[in-house]
């Protein structure tokens, strides 16, 4: 048996994918997720395929103290209300949600003295600075964290993600835990809802929405496909099993034009509209990159390219 490993929302989008790539590679996997957005049934196929190896638990993060045995070699805490549109209706309970429930993991990981502490972060916590300008674009690690309004309901979500990531060095320096802050850019993959703009794309090219609305043709954003993510992070596993910790981005260094993923789109479905132009939504942050050296030193690059991603998802 492998290493034991305890990932939170496994459920979603990328915790389902890290969760299918340790089960593969034949460690020991605890996996929780309330449901908030479906998945579980494939969380419960992944159990059946592997026996013995796999416990699923149903559990809300944000209800109280978790209770589990024993200690585990990794904690990936991947659960969060996720979604510019989700989190803009529901800034509180995004507050109390992200919150609670890293807490309660954080507080787990203390008391069992478990092995690293991965915190999946956000680029959101940069973001306002791109657009003010004092952040640059790649954007690295050690960057000035800040929030442009901090009334504006969207700004909850990043709010949480600051509060975690000083949690997770906080609980380091007074408790002695190992913490790994993930910085995610634009993870996207077949399994995600409709909240994003691949998804967003593909539906309405599926109902052959012509003209095609696109809105902020000139921002831009890099995607990197879930497959590409779970990699990422056993890299950073591996490394933080040999000591390594602290600020990580995880994304593709390929900036992208959202008019240029439009196109890639459009290739791929074999669809050609005529495009509609409209101002980006509010608070849309203008240009977004990771810098990703951190990471390559690690010895990652991404494998799956946009189209071959975007297949996939149409595909699905
Ligand atoms: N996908 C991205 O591009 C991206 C970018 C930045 C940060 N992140 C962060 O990475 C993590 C995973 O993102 P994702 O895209 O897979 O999101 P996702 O919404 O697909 O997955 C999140 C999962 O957490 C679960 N969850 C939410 N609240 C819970 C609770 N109280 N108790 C138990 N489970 C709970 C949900 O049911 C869901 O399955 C999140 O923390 C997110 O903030 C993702």
């Amino acid at each position: 048996m492998g290493a034991r490993i305890l990932v939170t929302g496994a459920a979603g989008v990328i915790g389902f994918e890290l969760a299918r790539q340790i089960a593969e590679r034949g460690d020991e996997l605890v996996a929780i997720d309330c449901g908030k957005k479906g998945g579980l049934e494939d969380l419960d196929a992944l159990k059946a395929k592997h026996p013995g190896r796999v416990t699923v638990m149903h559990d809300d993060l944000a209800q109280g103290p978790l209770e589990l045995d024993g200690r585990f070699d990794a904690i990936f805490h991947l659960a969060a209300i996720v979604g510019v549109q989700y989190v803009t209706d529901h800034p509180y309970e995004t507050l109390v949600v992200n919150l609670r429930s890293t807490l309660a993991v954080l507080d787990f990981a203390i008391r069992s003295k478990s092995g690293p502490f991965f915190f999946a972060s956000s680029s959101e916590n940069y973001a306002s600075g791109v657009d003010a300008g004092f952040v640059k674009v790649p954007t690295p690690e050690d960057v000035i964290l800040s929030i442009d309004r901090i009334a504006l309901p969207r700004w909850s979500y990043a709010a949480s993600k600051m509060a975690g990531e000083s949690a997770v060095f906080g609980a380091a320096s007074e408790h002695g835990i190992q913490p790994v802050v993930v910085r995610f850019h634009n993870v996207y993959g077949p399994r995600m809802g409709q909240t994003h703009v691949v998804p967003e794309m593909l539906a309405r090219v599926k109902q052959r929405v012509d003209p095609f609305p696109i809105f902020g043709a000139d921002q831009t954003r890099s995607f990197l496909y879930v497959e590409d993510a779970g990699r990422a992070l056993l890299t950073v596993l591996d490394a933080a099993r040999n000591g390594a910790s602290g600020l990580f981005n995880i994304g593709s260094p390929d900036e992208k034009r959202i008019d240029e993923l439009a196109r890639v789109i459009f290739d791929v479905t074999g669809f050609h509209p005529k495009l509609e132009l409209h101002p980006a939504p509010p608070g849309s942050v203008a240009r977004r990159a990771p810098n990703i050296a951190k990471l390559a030193g690690l010895g990652f690059a991404p494998r799956v390219g946009l189209e071959d991603g975007i297949r996939a998802c149409w595909k699905r």
